[in-house]
């Protein structure tokens, strides 16, 4: 008769779904009961979803029957624990303003603010109205990426009025922050500023309000993240970011805010020739798209990496409005699709006005 512990042992044959990382190692295993004719493991399952949780049963079941010869094999799953808020997920809608997506990624220099931008052109092209919140306040990139060159944006009695931009609203926290500023003060100080940004902005009627984070999953973003209720978010990646960790940790972070994932999307995924029109995959593309079906969430597509995406921004006039019938401009078409779709998915469909 096998042990609890060898039967443990044997269990760290089982692997998490789509992981190279075993149940045991990920603290999956509870416990492991032997009786005369059945064999009890109780699993945590964590956050794991439903049909993960359905794969590791069966593994679990094959396992420990062929290792003790016991037919019998009860499988008993915990029930998950609650979501963990760290603050009440109730925060007061910013009026006037009907979904607010969320732009993350793993790290900087990935893209992130160039697919924010082009994003939200690509929404107001399709006849919504959009702003765009500049919340990464280590290198605000927005208002170049516009074209603003001086911050317009001032307050009129008790509002503050954003700056505009092709046709968006748009307004960026490192506008308010002066630059000699430790970043050990600015945490507190970014708070209050969003909240005032959320609650005082005279965004007006507003479909859509795209939100640059910082880049990064930790704390600081989450608790950005959390000042507003979300209607989803975005993950950024490139090819050679592809790190399956990186984008998980983004969705812990807007599973923690109660945020639902609306996907990933490669960003400099692949490359044109301009004189020859060859595809050529620098990095080794796909990754994004593998890596989406991994962690079960929807890939949103991918974006090429070309020196007109780049060339545009530098002239803040991005690529969406500088050649809106371009390839390049329907990749971003294509992505604000999906990213509606998804919303509309999840009950929040933009029942847009018509502008
Ligand atoms: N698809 C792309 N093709 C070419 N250059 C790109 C592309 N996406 C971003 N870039 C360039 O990469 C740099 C970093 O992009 P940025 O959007 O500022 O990243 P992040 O916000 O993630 O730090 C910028 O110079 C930008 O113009
Ligand atoms: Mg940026």
């Amino acid at each position: 008769m096998a042990s609890p512990q060898e039967i443990l042992n044997d269990l760290k044959n089982v692997n998490y779904p789509g992981y190279s990382r075993d149940i045991v190692s990920f603290g999956m295993v509870r416990d492991v009961e032997v009786g005369t004719d059945v064999v009890t493991v109780t699993l945590a399952p964590g956050g794991a979803r439903e049909e993960a949780i359905a794969t590791i049963r069966a593994d679990v079941e094959k396992r420990v029957a062929a290792l003790t010869g016991i037919a019998r094999v009860e499988v008993v799953v915990e029930a998950p624990p609650p979501p963990r808020h760290r603050e009440p997920p109730r925060r007061a809608d910013i009026p006037g303003v009907r979904n607010i997506i969320a732009v993350a990624s793993g790290k900087g220099g990935v893209g992130k603010s160039t697919v924010a931008v082009n994003l939200a052109l690509a929404l107001k092209a399709k006849g919504r109205s959009v702003g765009l919140l500049d919340a990464d306040v280590y290198g605000p990139s927005v208002p170049l990426l516009l074209g603003i060159v001086e911050s317009t944006a001032g307050s009129d009695g008790d509002r503050i009025q954003p700056m505009h931009a092709h046709g968006l609203a748009a307004i960026s926290l490192g506008l308010f922050i002066s630059r000699g500023q430790p970043v050990i003060w600015r945490g507190p100080m970014i708070n209050k500023l969003l909240t005032q940004f959320f609650r005082d902005v005279d965004w007006g009627e507003l479909d859509y309000l795209v939100l640059d984070l910082p880049p990064g999953t930790g704390d600081a973003q989450l608790t950005i993240a959390q000042q507003a209720p979300l209607a989803g978010g975005v993950i950024v990646t490139t090819p050679q970011d592809v790190a399956l960790l990186d984008v998980e940790r983004g969705i812990q972070m807007f599973n923690q805010v109660g945020a639902p994932v609306l996907g990933v999307v490669e960003n400099m995924s692949y490359h044109v020739c301009t004189s020859c029109g060859h595809r050529s995959e620098i990095f080794g593309h796909g990754g994004g798209a593998r890596m989406a079906a991994k962690s079960d969430i929807p890939f949103l597509g991918e974006i090429p990496l070309a020196r007109r995406i780049r060339e545009t921004s530098d002239d803040g006039v991005p690529i969406v409005v500088a050649a809106p019938d371009g390839d390049h401009a329907k990749a971003f078409a294509a992505l604000a699709t999906r990213v509606e779709e998804q919303l509309e998915k999840r009950g929040h469909a933009a029942l847009p006005m018509i502008h």
